[in-house]
């Protein structure tokens, strides 16, 4: 062994070793000729000295150390000076006088600071993501993580499950989000799908008899990111055979009251609360209810239906609803205020924010006026109205607008009123989700949780005929507003199983091609069975205090779904592309690349532009109608190829390219328009969709006058149903384009 102790165990226990210690230079402090090293590794840090009456030749050694240099000191452990002790450090106490040191290896000067009272943007910490995990921080978030998943097996452990791995080369699981698919080598056009979950396997385990089955498991889901979802996460999977629902929440009560007591010497209470799915929603506006503070939503409906206030009133007469939410106390909240919180809620679709303060005469606001004295007292009632509190409503023809809105702006308001306890945490079950949910999109309906979910004994009657109103044997488990897990009582009954694939519109074909393993399996004598599938990114990142589960994931993927540091995912070579029998016509990343880049430029540039998401658009006239913009704002970005290669010439969207004009002005005597293929090949773009920016393709560019004649210009950037909206003049002061004559 290179070293006797680590750096985090030296106590003045240790006075007079002599001991051999490894780590990396933290800091460097030069104190009237003698030098102090903080050594630091993953166990803490010890104060290394550096005196020159003590050892010559080792401090000449350190003079020349640099941050992060990885050191290895042999010397004897003494008494801080009075006073010096450090009592935050464990190794405060005492410090090494160094007689030899050897420079194991050096550091360039690190890209970022190792130090958790720093912050660095996160792009740079995801990119030297090694570094970033030398931060005492982010060790004791995986450390942590460590220890958590250790306890589960332990837990697990002891109560005879079994952990059973299942493939991640598999088929297709119906978890609802994208799959990511693996091509096969050998199976020429088949692929593989990373599992969204081992939901299939362990049923199917089910069947084989292991009734007590756990598995720390990745899962893999394509779907958008946001601060607790990631591309792919782990689960503590569970099934068991022969169980209700109140059996699973009794297994996973024990499993994390046994982490809470390991992990954060915490005694949790157990059983937790039951909320249905109902009543959280009709509460909290959300089925992932926080419920460390009240400020529930009241339904007004009945109680403003009559009222002359046409917003609500339509609303309500398009089947829609009324809530309000009473913010207790906040009357004194300014119209800057409210005007942000409008703003907020209308993130989810709400179309304004009704208000009312309560004074001593009563309600105030532009809006009283519509509301006669006993609907006012019926509304003070109903939301338990006290002078200086503040009434927020949403009405909209959408419950789930309703909800989400009052729901979200809830959460927006215990946080700046300080309702929330962080130091708290607050569990709730919630149960009776419905079965399955009518989708508007699909025009079907589809599993709320998935399709193997058993809907509840004495709703199965209502599949026929009402299938929405049909309860499901599902639960999730919720703390402190975040869905760390969910799950349910399985579907066991080959008949009960093809009528809910019925329901959801899947044939008979179509269950036999996806599922028809499991049904098959089904056949030769199924235990009833559930289970469940908990977060452990997120459920680690709450017992660590961390907003998200990217700072407890050692190798996490950024917002857009990439590895900053090793630059997955990325291109390959077209050998292994061929080896795969995958041929690219047209990369379609490359357009949001192409997007990106010109957003970039304006952004760094604080350029002006607007963003317009459109239909698809191919023609100039198309692109003007959805625009609204005249013809001539348009830019046609053209590619011709030359004797020398390509080159962008961009007109008007009013004019066409006189191509004798362009070869009088370039001098090229050869130019014809380019055609699909080698748009794409000198652009990555899509005919019709390549934007004036030549420059971005290291093409020679050409604007005719016809363009620079406008005010404002518009063009597809990158993609169809993409526009940009800018000054030309500020297109010309990025692209740098030649100007002249070449329209007709
Ligand atoms: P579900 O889809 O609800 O259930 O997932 C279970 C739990 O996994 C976590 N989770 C995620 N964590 C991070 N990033 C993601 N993208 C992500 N997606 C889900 C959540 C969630 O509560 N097979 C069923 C379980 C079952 O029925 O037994 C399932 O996967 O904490
Ligand atoms: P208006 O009649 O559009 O001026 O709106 C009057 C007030 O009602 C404003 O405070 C709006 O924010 C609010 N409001 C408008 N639409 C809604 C809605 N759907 N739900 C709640 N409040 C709304």
């Amino acid at each position: 062994m290179k070293r006797t102790q680590t750096c985090g165990e030296l106590t003045d226990k240790d006075v007079n070793k002599k001991v051999t210690l490894c780590g990396w230079c933290s800091t460097r402090r030069d104190h009237g000729g003698v030098i102090f090293i903080d050594l630091r590794d993953r166990y803490g840090i010890t104060q290394v000295v550096f005196d020159p009456s003590f050892n010559l030749e080792a401090h000449k050694i350190a003079e020349k150390l640099g941050r992060e240099d990885v050191i290895q000191v042999k010397g004897i452990v003494k008494h801080r000076k009075k006073g010096m002790e450090n009592p935050k450090l464990k190794t405060g106490a005492v410090e090494v006088f160094v007689e030899k040191i050897e420079i194991l290896s050096e550091s360039e000067a690190p890209p970022m600071e190792i130090d958790d009272r720093i912050l660095t943007s996160e792009d740079t910490r995801l990119k030297y993501r090694y570094l970033d995990l030398r931060k005492p921080g982010m060790q004791h978030n995986i450390i942590t993580r460590h220890k958590f998943v250790k306890a589960v097996r332990d837990y697990f452990d002891s109560l005879d499950f079994v952990e059973i791995e299942t493939p991640i080369l598999a088929k297709s699981t119906p978890e609802g989000a994208r799959d990511y698919l693996v091509p096969s080598r050998i199976h020429a056009g088949k692929f593989y799908a990373l599992p969204q979950s081992p939901q299939i396997f362990k049923q199917l385990l089910m069947v084989s008899g292991f009734d007590r089955y756990f598995q720390i498991a990745r899962c893999f889901r394509d779907e958008d990111l946001r601060a607790d979802r990631q591309p792919e996460f782990t689960q503590i999977d569970v099934e068991m055979s022969f169980v209700e629902e109140d059996d699973i929440m009794e297994i996973v009560e024990g499993m994390l009251k046994h982490v809470w007591r390991i992990l954060l010497n915490k005694d949790l209470k157990t059983p937790f609360p039951k909320i249905t799915y109902n009543e959280a929603i009709s509460k909290y506006g959300l089925d992932k209810p926080d419920t460390r503070f009240e400020l529930h939503l009241v339904d007004v409906t009945d109680v403003v239906k009559n009222s002359n206030f046409e917003v609500f009133t339509k609303a309500i007469k398009q089947k829609g609803i009324v809530k309000c939410i009473n913010a207790k106390g906040c009357a004194s909240f300014s119209r800057t205020v409210i005007e942000e919180l409008t703003s907020f809620v209308a993130i989810y679709g709400s179309k304004g924010l009704a208000w009312m303060k309560v004074t001593e005469k009563g309600l105030e606001s532009s809006i009283v006026k519509f509301f006669d004295e006993k609907i006012q007292k019926e509304l003070l009632k109903a939301a338990n109205a006290k002078k200086d509190d503040l009434l927020f409503f949403v009405a909209d023809s959408s419950h789930k607008v309703v909800n989400d809105s009052l729901g979200y702006l809830r959460i927006e308001i215990a946080k700046r009123l300080n309702l929330i306890d962080n130091n708290h945490f607050s569990f709730v079950w919630v149960t009776d989700f419905p079965l399955v949910d009518w989708s508007e999109e699909e025009q079907k309906y589809v599993a709320v949780h998935h399709p193997f979910t058993s809907p509840k004994d004495e709703d199965i009657g209502l599949l026929d005929k009402s299938p929405e109103k049909a309860r499901a044997k599902a639960y999730d488990i919720v703390l402190n507003g975040t869905e760390i897990g969910g799950g349910s009582i399985r579907i066991h009954r080959s008949n009960i199983q093809s009528k809910m694939f019925s329901v959801l519109g899947l044939s008979k074909e179509e269950a036999e091609q996806k599922f028809g393993f499991l049904l098959e399996a089904f056949k030769y004598g199924t235990p009833p069975h559930g289970g469940i599938a908990l977060g452990v990114d997120r459920i680690v990142a709450m017992i660590t205090g961390n907003e998200s589960i990217r700072e407890v994931i050692a190798f996490p993927k950024n917002k857009a779904a990439e590895s900053l540091m090793d630059e997955a995912p990325s291109a390959v070579s077209e050998k292994q592309l061929e080896e795969l029998h995958i041929k690219f016509d047209f990369v379609k990343e490359q357009v949001n690349v192409v997007f990106g880049k010109i957003r970039d430029v304006l952004n760094k540039e604080k350029i002006e532009h607007e963003v317009l998401e459109h239909k698809p658009v191919y023609t100039s006239k198309e692109a003007a109608q959805v625009r609204g913009t005249e013809l001539k704002q348009g830019c046609k970005a053209l590619i011709c190829k030359t004797e020398e290669g390509f080159i962008q010439a961009v007109v008007s969207g009013a004019k066409e390219l006189d191509i004798g004009k362009l070869q009088k002005l370039t001098l090229y005597k050869k130019i014809e328009l380019a055609n699909a293929k080698e748009v794409r090949q000198a652009t990555g773009c899509n005919i019709g969709s390549v934007p004036p920016f030549g420059n971005l393709f290291n093409l020679k560019t050409y604007f005719d006058k016809s363009v620079v004649e406008n005010d404002i210009i518009a063009f597809n950037a990158g993609t169809h149903t993409r526009s940009i909206k800018m000054k030309a003049k500020d297109l010309i002061k990025v692209v740098n384009p030649v100007v002249g004559e070449f329209g007709k």
